[in-house]
């Protein structure tokens, strides 16, 4: 399977941080925040990476990362989101990359403790279909959030006034060559962005969405909040640096919501 991170967007939640870089070259204690997430697909045994991204500071990804020797990759892959679409609208720019094979996408802003490899083994043998990760969090309205019947996901709402349920769905996202036709259907929603739960909705209309629950703390650095707290997390906790070994992985409970 091979990986994508989406590292675009104008991270306007940052200001004035953001003014004069690009959100995922700020820091997260000792290393910029888009080491954190090649790092955890590294750590799932992806090791073709694209990187999307965006704004005026593309270049400096090129020269923070070049081809990827600090990870131990002897190449990075590298492309460029005009403007701020939306999630769905940087993944479309992967489709000649992806070449009909899986892939993994890990939103630039989202760090975990721990390793996903069990889940993306999973979802190798999955057929055909999507696999998503959920997180029990206090604050599920800001972010996607599952509608569960019983076990199944019914729906996914995002960033509910209500949330139906204690689960986000995290920045961690599996998918078949179908992807790219979903996108090509999507409309922009009202924020005006192709909309990621847009796409994870018409999976589950075709009964091919799976899910796990991520073990180990996940969270997002997209607002001020949330960076520190990724920062915190990162002193106490370690995150997935470069340790290998998969003890506490995902724990890839896989459950088809058909
Ligand atoms: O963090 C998980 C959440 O991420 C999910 O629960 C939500 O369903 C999903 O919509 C997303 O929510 P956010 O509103 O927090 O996403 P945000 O706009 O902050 O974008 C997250 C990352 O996606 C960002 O760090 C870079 C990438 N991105 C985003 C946009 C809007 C792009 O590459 N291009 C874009 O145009």
């Amino acid at each position: 399977m091979k990986g994508v991170i989406l590292a675009g967007g104008l991270g306007t939640r940052l200001h004035p941080l953001t003014r004069i870089t690009n959100k995922h070259l700020l820091p997260v204690y000792d290393r910029p925040m888009i080491y954190y997430p090649i790092q955890a697909l590294i750590n799932a045994g992806i090791t073709d990476i694209m990187i999307v991204t965006g704004g005026s500071d593309a270049g400096d990804f090129l020269r923070l990362l070049g081809n990827g020797k600090e990870f131990g990759l002897k190449h990075l892959n590298y492309t460029y989101q005009e403007g701020e679409g939306g999630i769905a609208d940087a993944l479309r720019l992967c489709e000649h990359f992806a070449d009909r094979q899986k892939l993994c996408v890990m939103l630039g802003d989202n760090l975990i403790e721990k390793n996903i490899g069990a889940a993306a083994r999973t979802f190798t043998r999955q057929a055909t279909g999507a696999h998503i990760i959920l997180k029990e969090v206090p604050d599920p309205e800001r972010f996607g959030v599952p509608v569960f019947e019983g076990e199944r996901i019914a729906r996914i709402e995002e960033k509910p006034e209500r949330p139906q349920s204690r689960y986000a769905v995290t920045g961690i996202y599996m998918y078949d060559e179908t992807v790219f036709e979903k996108i090509r259907k999507l409309k922009p929603s009202g924020r005006g962005e192709l909309e990621i739960t847009d796409v994870n909705n018409l999976y589950l209309e075709e009964g091919t969405l799976t899910y796990s629950v991520l073990d180990g703390w996940w969270t997002d650095a997209g607002t001020f909040q949330s960076l520190h707290r990724a920062t915190c997390l990162v002193v106490q906790g370690g995150a997935n640096k470069s340790d290998p070994l998969e003890s506490g992985e995902n724990r890839a409970l896989a459950r088809s919501v058909k």
